[in-house]
This record gives C-alpha cells, structure tokens and sequence, in this order.
C-alpha cells in the first residue's frame, strides 16, 4: 500500500466510482416487466392455467365503462371472474401482479373520446376504476384505447392521465397502501404518421404519469391489404417504416425514457392466398387473407397447420420473422427464435420488458418459456 504513487491512486478512484456508480444504476433499474394479456373470454384457459412461472404482470382483458355514465356497472358473473382472476394469480407460485385492462381493440372507442372531453367524466370513470381495483384486488390499471383521433384526443388523454395519476397518489396516501400502477397500450409508434389524421401521443404527461407503456408491436399488415403479403410484426422492414425497431426507435426519440417502454409480441399469425405459388416470399401478390377467421391464426393453429400440410417454414433475417407456406396458403408469424432476436433487440435498447398479445394462444408455453429464459437483465 505504501507504495501507492498518485497515478495509481487516481485511477483507483476513477474506477472505484465507476463501479459506484454502476451498481448504483443497476440497483436503481426497476424489474423487469414479463406481461401477457388474458383474454376472459378465452375457452378452457382459467387464470389457473397459467403457469406463472414465466411472467411479472397478468392483464385481465378487458373491462368498459358504462358508456353514458362512465362507471364501472359490473355484472355478477363478471365480478366472480374478477375475483377469481385476482385470488388465484396471487395465491400461484411464484405470485403475480394482476392489472385490468380498460378498452381493448373490438371496443366502442367513442367512449374514451367523451369521458376524456370533460373534468366531470374523466373524475367519475377515474374514481370508479380504483373502486373496481381495490374492491377485487388488483395491483394496477391500464388503458387500452384503440386509438385516439385527432390531436384534440391526444391532449385529453394527456389530462386524463395527469388526473389519474393524482388520484391514485391521493388513494395511497389516503389509505396507506401501495400505488395502483397504470400503464396503457399504444401504437406501435409515437405518432400516427400513415393516418389520415396525423396525430401524436402526448409524451410528457406519459413520462410523469404512467409506470410503463405496452407498445403494441404487431398488425403492420393483415386482411385489410391483401394485396402483398407481409411480416405482420416484423422487427425490421428495409422498404417502410411499419415495423418494431421504427416503432420503439420513435417512442426513445420522442424522449419516453427506455425504463418505461415495454415492447409488444404476437401470439398469433396472419395469413394470406397467394396469387401464385410459386412466388411465396415477403412481399409477394396476395389475393385475399387464407385460412384462420379473416386470416387471423392463433400459435397453436399455425403449429396444427403447419403438422397438418406438407408446409415450407422459413425464416427471414431481413424482417426478422417466419413464414410458412403450402401451395397458394401462406402464413406471416414468430417462432421461439424470431422471438428470441426480438426479446435481444429490446435488452440492446434498455427497454423495460415485453408483453404478450395474447395468453391461451400457444402451445405448452413454447415461446413465453423462451422469451423468459431469454430476458436476463433486471429478472
Ligand atoms: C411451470 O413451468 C416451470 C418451468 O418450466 C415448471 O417447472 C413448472 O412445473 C410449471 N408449473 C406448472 C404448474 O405446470
Ligand atoms: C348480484 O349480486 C348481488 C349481491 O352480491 C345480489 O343482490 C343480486 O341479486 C345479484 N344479481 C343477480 C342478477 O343475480
Ligand atoms: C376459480 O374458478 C375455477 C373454475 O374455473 C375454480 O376451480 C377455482 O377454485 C376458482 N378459484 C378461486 C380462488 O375462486
Ligand atoms: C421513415 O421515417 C423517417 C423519419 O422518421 C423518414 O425520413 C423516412 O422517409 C421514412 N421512410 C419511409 C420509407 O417512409
């Protein structure tokens, strides 16, 4: 030690507060988010199926407000479900935490547009969701409203969030329980730049207020253009800007911090009729959707077509995607090892976790298992 000269010294300090500091952030970094979605009205597939094993966060999907009132009016069977949903995620091994998820993509999106317009509705629908939450014991609340119109909707959003925010600081303060979390499920990009209405999210209120946001990384392309087929979650796309690495890219540069973006993954596939069979490539002429309800595919149909015909699988490294074909049929999904690249690039970028669209989809877990096993920051 006595032999320490200054040079020495400096970089011993130089590295020791590296090291500080290191620890310090990486103390500092909240868990990971490891989330799938629960449809409730998913046949044979109770929240004790679930094998909680692979997953932080369960959303119960979906529950709407009264559309005149903006209350919660709940139905007897759906407050058993509630109940159940919540009694046994916590009692599973290991625990989850449960959120409900307002909204969702078959809603009457018109409702959100009134309830956010006025202070009045917003304090109303605000108030009857942490009733719903506490009174069934839920650990958070997310928003699923698909989507807001017009940059008059963005910014009612924006003040609804705040309020939000507000209200569940004074309800734990109040009660001395721990904050509900909110979250809310979004487009795959900050900004609607196709729409004919541009529009863009309000980040700043996202920032203050919202624990974390589900981007909703999958739909690039389905039954609505069958004229080309496409990867429907591709990670990368050379030729537009309709894919997750756009998406994410643009939600960090708008300057939502990485810790509080959560990157969306398919449990399904779509599906397309090939013009001719002989083109069967991303990008190649479709005639209409194929097989699957307006060629929708859960990961378990896709597996059973796949076993059923003599398909063709590839994988495309430029999209980052598998597709299958067999004749005139081809089908756009991801598989454990698309998964796998895309669950990397998320970690590359610092985001906080993923989440699942949707829970009962697959088979045996084959792709929560791995895409679990495959996060390894912040577990
Ligand atoms: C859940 O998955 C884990 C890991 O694969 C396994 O050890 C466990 O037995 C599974 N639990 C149930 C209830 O199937
Ligand atoms: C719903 O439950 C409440 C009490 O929990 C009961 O008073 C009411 O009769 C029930 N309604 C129906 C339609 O079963
Ligand atoms: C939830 O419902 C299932 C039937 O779907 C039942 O077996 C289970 O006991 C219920 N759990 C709780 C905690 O109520
Ligand atoms: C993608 O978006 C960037 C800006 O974010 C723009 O410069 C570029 O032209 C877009 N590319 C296509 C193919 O639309």
């Amino acid at each position: 030690m006595a032999c320490l000269n200054n040079f020495s010294l400096f970089y011993m300090v130089v590295f020791m507060t590296i090291t500080a500091t290191a620890a310090g952030s990486l103390m500092a970094s909240p868990p990971a988010v490891k989330a799938a979605y629960w449809p409730s009205w998913a046949e044979n597939f109770p929240p004790s199926a679930i094998n909680t094993s692979f997953f932080t966060h369960i959303y119960y999907a979906f529950l709407m407000p009264n559309d005149v009132m903006y209350k919660f009016n709940l139905e007897n069977s759906t407050a058993i479900l509630l109940s159940n949903f919540t009694t046994t995620l916590r009692h599973k091994n290991p625990p989850v935490k449960t959120f409900f998820s307002i909204g969702g993509g078959g809603s009457d999106s018109t409702i959100f547009t009134r309830l956010a317009s006025e202070a009045g509705s917003r304090k109303v629908f605000i108030d009857s969701s942490l009733e719903v939450a506490r009174k069934f014991g839920f650990d958070g609340l997310d928003l699923d409203w698909e989507f807001p119109e017009s940059p008059k909707e963005m910014q009612d959003l924006g003040r609804l969030f705040d309020e939000w925010r507000l209200a569940i600081d004074n309800e734990a303060k109040s009660t001395g329980q721990a904050p509900l979390l909110l979250t809310a499920a979004m487009y795959f990009s900050v900004d609607f730049f196709i729409s004919e209405v541009y529009r863009k999210y309000p980040v700043d209120s996202i920032s203050r207020n919202l624990d974390w946001i589900n981007a909703m990384c999958f739909d690039y392309h389905g039954s609505w253009d069958t004229s080309l087929t496409g990867a429907h979650a591709a990670l990368y796309d050379p030729k537009s800007n309709l894919s997750t690495s756009y998406g994410l890219k643009s939600w960090l540069q708008a300057g939502v911090p990485s810790s509080k973006l959560v990157m969306g993954l398919p449990l399904y596939g779509r599906s397309w009729t090939l013009k001719d069979a002989k083109l069967h490539r991303i990008g190649s002429p479709g005639v209409g959707v194929g097989p699957g309800d307006m060629g929708f595919l859960t990961l378990s149909e896709v597996d059973e077509f796949n076993w059923k015909n003599e398909v063709t699988v590839t994988f495309d490294i430029e999209t980052v995607s598998t597709y299958s074909f067999v004749g005139t049929t081809w089908i756009g999904y991801d598989d454990a090892f698309t998964t796998t690249t895309k669950i990397g690039f998320a970690q590359a970028h610092g985001l906080r976790g993923y989440f699942f669209w949707a829970l009962s989809y697959e088979r045996e877990w084959e792709i929560t298992r791995q895409a679990s096993r495959a996060w390894i920051l912040n577990d």
